[in-house]
C-alpha cells in the first residue's frame, strides 16, 4: 500500500501531473490488453497512471485496474491521476515481478490482462532528484525504489574495476567501458564520486572527442548500464516473464513495453517460446511519426503483446 514518503509531492498540481509523463503507444496498448467490462487488468508498472487513464477512459466498466509500483512517488501522482474511478482501482507498492503473490494476498488468482511498461518515468529522470540525468549535480543514487539496498554510487565507488568494466560493457553496451572504469577507480582513489554530474563529466573525458556518440550524451550507456544493475532490472523481467503467465486466464494478455534491445530480447523469445503463450505481434510496435514528434521518449518503445492459451 501507499507509503506516507510520497507526501512530499502534495504541492504538485494535478494538471501539471500529465506533463510529468506522456505515455507511449496508448491507442496500441489499449487494444493489445483487449478491455473488457467485468475483467481484472494489472498495470504493473503505473508510473504517472498515463495508461491507467486510459484505460478507464476506454473501458470505464472493468471490474477492477490493480496499479503497482515500487516508487512510492509515482503512487502518490498516479493515485491524484485516476481518482475518479477509486470504486474500481487498488494501488499496491511492489516490485511488479511479485505481482502472483500480490494477487493471491488480495485474494484474487487470475487476471484477464497485465501491462509492464518498464524503465523510468520522464518524472524520475527530471524530478526524483535521484541522479537519473547526466546533466544534474544530485546524489548519485539511481534507486527508482527508495528502500533498494544498493545505490549506484556504491557500485561506482567500490566495484574492482574488471567487474566495473563488464557492468558497464554488458548493461550498457558501451565499447568504451574499460577505459571509464580505469578513469572512474583512478578517480576514486583521489576522492569518492559523489554526483550525476561529476559522473557524466568524468566519463566525457574518458572517450575520445571525435568518438563522441552524435545523437547522445557520452554518458548515456554507463548511466543505463548503472540503473539496470541498481534496479537489477533483467532479473525482474526474466522472473516476471516466468511468472506471469500463470497469473492469466486463457485467453488473457500480456503487454511489455520495453526501452532498449537488452530488454525486447528478453520479451521477444519468451513470448516465441513459452508454450503457455502466443505472440500476437510478430515485430514489436512501435511509434509513429506524429507520436515521436509530440514524445521524442516514444522513439525508442517496443510493445509486444502475447495471449494465454488454453489451460493444457
Ligand atoms: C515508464 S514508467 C510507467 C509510466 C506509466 N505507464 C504511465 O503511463 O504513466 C515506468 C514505471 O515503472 C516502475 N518500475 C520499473 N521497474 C519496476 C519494478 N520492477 N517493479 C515495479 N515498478 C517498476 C518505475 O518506478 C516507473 O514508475
Amino acid at each position: 500500500m501507499i507509503n506516507s514518503a510520497a507526501i512530499s509531492l502534495q504541492n504538485w498540481e494535478p494538471v501539471a501531473d500529465r506533463q510529468l509523463h506522456v505515455s507511449v503507444l496508448t491507442k496500441q496498448v489499449i487494444e493489445g490488453l483487449n478491455l473488457r467490462p467485468g475483467c481484472l487488468y494489472v498495470d504493473g508498472t503505473v508510473g504517472m497512471g498515463g495508461h491507467a487513464e486510459s484505460i478507464f477512459e476506454a473501458c470505464p466498466d472493468i471490474r477492477m485496474l490493480i496499479c503497482v509500483d515500487w516508487d512510492d512517488d509515482a503512487l502518490a501522482l498516479a493515485r491524484r491521476r485516476v481518482e475518479q474511478w477509486k470504486e474500481r482501482f487498488m494501488l499496491l507498492k511492489s516490485n511488479y515481478a511479485n505481482i502472483p503473490e500480490l494477487l493471491l494476498s488480495n485474494g484474487i488468482e487470475k487476471v484477464d490482462g497485465i501491462l509492464l511498461d518498464i524503465g523510468l518515468s520522464s518524472f524520475q529522470l527530471e524530478h526524483s532528484g535521484r541522479g537519473f540525468s547526466f546533466n544534474s549535480e544530485e546524489p548519485l543514487d539511481m534507486r527508482m525504489d527508495r528502500f533498494g539496498s544498493v545505490m549506484a554510487s556504491d557500485l561506482v565507488n567500490n566495484l574492482p574495476v574488471e567487474a566495473l568494466t563488464e557492468l558497464i560493457r554488458i548493461y550498457g553496451e558501451e565499447r568504451w567501458a574499460k577505459r571509464i572504469a580505469e578513469r572512474i577507480t583512478e578517480q576514486r582513489e583521489q576522492s569518492p564520486i559523489h554526483t550525476a554530474g561529476e559522473l557524466a563529466r568524468l566519463i566525457s573525458r574518458a572517450i575520445p572527442r571525435k568518438f563522441h556518440p552524435r545523437k547522445i550524451h557520452p554518458a548515456t550507456r554507463t548511466f543505463q548500464a548503472l540503473r539496470i544493475a541498481v534496479n537489477r532490472e533483467l532479473d525482474n523481467l526474466k522472473h516476471a516473464l516466468d511468472v506471469l503467465p500463470d497469473c492469466l486466464n486463457p485467453g488473457g494478455r500480456l503487454c511489455i513495453i520495453s526501452f532498449h534491445s537488452l530488454e525486447d530480447r528478453l520479451v521477444k523469445f519468451s513470448f516465441r517460446d513459452d508454450p503457455r503463450l502466443k505472440a500476437l505481434t510478430k515485430k514489436p510496435l512501435t511509434a509513429d511519426e506524429d507520436e515521436i514528434s509530440i514524445n521524442p521518449r516514444a522513439r525508442s518503445a517496443k510493445l509486444r503483446v502475447a495471449e494465454r492459451t488454453e489451460e493444457s
